[in-house]
């Protein structure tokens, strides 16, 4: 069997042939670290506002390191998965179709009747890969965090982003200028709901639990700095090419003499440092290197750092939502409210430009900024309002 159907007697399984009229049935995906917080916060709403509907919990296992995965299903409370796929990495195109095949086997096997729903999250390419076979199988797809828009066909998850949104019944966006754009690309203004930002119930939700900085980095062999900078790295365009990390690095590496940057390496990240022979380079500047670290400890260290330097999507949320300044090491972000309203600012990839922006930030303090609209902790309870309603009106009993 290419999958594994975990817990058989979670309610997501329990046999509705004797039920004349079946709770609804909603298949949720999760598939990459940053989806993780985003469903949780909905997992937990649903529970409360319907208990009676059937929730299937889906793991693609496009993460699987322990860090990446089953560390911060711990420190979210996060039940465990119903079905894993397993599927692990390879090219895009690799990665995708497995997904693709292995959630049609799944839904193969499934007794019918077929989900009355799937919901998807971000723009990861587990998220396009099972909004596709969905839809492919007139399942109803809803995508959470849509209608966020780079503009970079060269980046990944935009051309998941666009797709997905084309493939999706009911769309719910994180910050208002999203349904500018769905509105823009032919999607019906009746199957957008503004629900806002589900990441930051989370974060709202798990901050008293954050670990303290000193605390992570003793267990990892180093001691604490008095203040530091966050440095994360993952985009393919900034570390799958040689020339381009060795370049960041060495910039990086400038501002670590003012300020000691503290870095938790993702595993791409690990390995495209390894091929380039760069991990020497590291140890002679101040970048503490750190491993994939928890979602605990990861919120730690970003409340405390003096400046968040990132090419992630969902950090420059959490630094706007935490008032951290955050330089965003891209030429373009999704997420411009991060940037209009929050602490963000776009530095670019240029290393001499983002030294010039860091040290300007540690000059100044940084950019204030305040909290986008409907970033208040509730948008989960949003969301599964959303989700409960589309089902009461579009659910076909048999
Ligand atoms: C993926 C998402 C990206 C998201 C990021 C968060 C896509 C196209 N990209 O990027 O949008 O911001 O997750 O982390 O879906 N690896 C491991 N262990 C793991 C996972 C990955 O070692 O648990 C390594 C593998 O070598 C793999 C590489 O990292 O080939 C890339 O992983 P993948 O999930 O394909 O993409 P990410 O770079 O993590």
């Amino acid at each position: 069997m290419p999958y594994q159907q975990n817990h058989p007697g979670h309610q997501g399984h329990q046999d509705h042939r004797a039920s004349p009229t079946p709770a609804a049935h909603l298949l949720c995906v999760v598939a990459a670290r940053p989806n993780l917080m985003k469903m949780a916060p909905i997992l937990a709403a649903l529970g409360r506002q319907a208990p009676a509907l059937r929730v299937t919990l889906l793991h693609t296992g496009q993460h699987y390191d322990p860090a990446m995965s089953g560390q911060v299903f711990a420190d979210l409370g996060m039940r465990a998965p119903d079905i894993a796929l397993d599927v692990g990495s390879g090219s895009h195109a690799q990665q995708t179709a497995e997904i693709m095949r292995r959630f049609d086997a799944v839904l193969d096997a499934h007794p019918p009747p077929a989900p009355d729903a799937v919901l998807v999250v971000g723009d990861v390419n587990s998220t396009l890969a099972c909004a596709l076979v969905a839809a492919k199988r007139a399942i109803p797809v809803i995508h959470v965090e849509a209608g966020l828009r780079s503009g970079d066909r060269r980046m990944p998850e935009e051309i998941n982003r666009v797709l997905t949104d084309q493939l999706s019944a009911l769309l719910l966006t994180s910050e208002d200028g999203a349904r500018a754009n769905l509105l823009r690309e032919g999607i019906a203004a009746e199957r957008i709901v503004f629900t806002g930002n589900v990441m930051i119930d989370s974060l709202r939700r798990q901050l008293p639990r954050a670990v303290a900085p000193a605390t992570t980095l003793r267990l990892h062999g180093h001691a604490c700095p008095p203040t530091y900078g966050l440095l994360t790295l993952h985009r393919p365009s900034n570390v799958d090419d040689a020339g381009q990390l060795a370049a960041l690095l060495e910039a990086l590496g400038q501002l670590a003499r003012q300020l000691p940057l503290l870095f938790p390496v993702h595993p791409r990240t690990r390995a495209a440092l390894r091929l380039a022979g760069l991990e020497q380079q590291l140890a002679r500047h101040a970048i503490v290197c750190l491993p994939p670290l928890g979602y605990l400890e990861m919120l730690g260290l970003m409340r405390d750092a003096r400046l968040v330097l990132t090419d992630s999507g969902g950090i420059q949320e959490e630094s706007t939502a935490l008032g951290v300044p955050c330089l965003t090491l891209r030429e373009n972000t999704e997420r411009p409210v991060t940037v209009s309203v929050g602490t963000n600012t776009l530095a670019g990839t240029q290393p001499a430009s983002i030294v010039a922006l860091a040290r300007g930030m540690l000059e100044t303090g940084g950019k204030r900024g305040a909290m986008p609209p409907l970033w208040d902790g509730h948008a989960a309870e949003r969301v599964a309002a959303a989700v409960i309603a589309w089902l009461a009106a579009h659910r076909e009993l048999p």
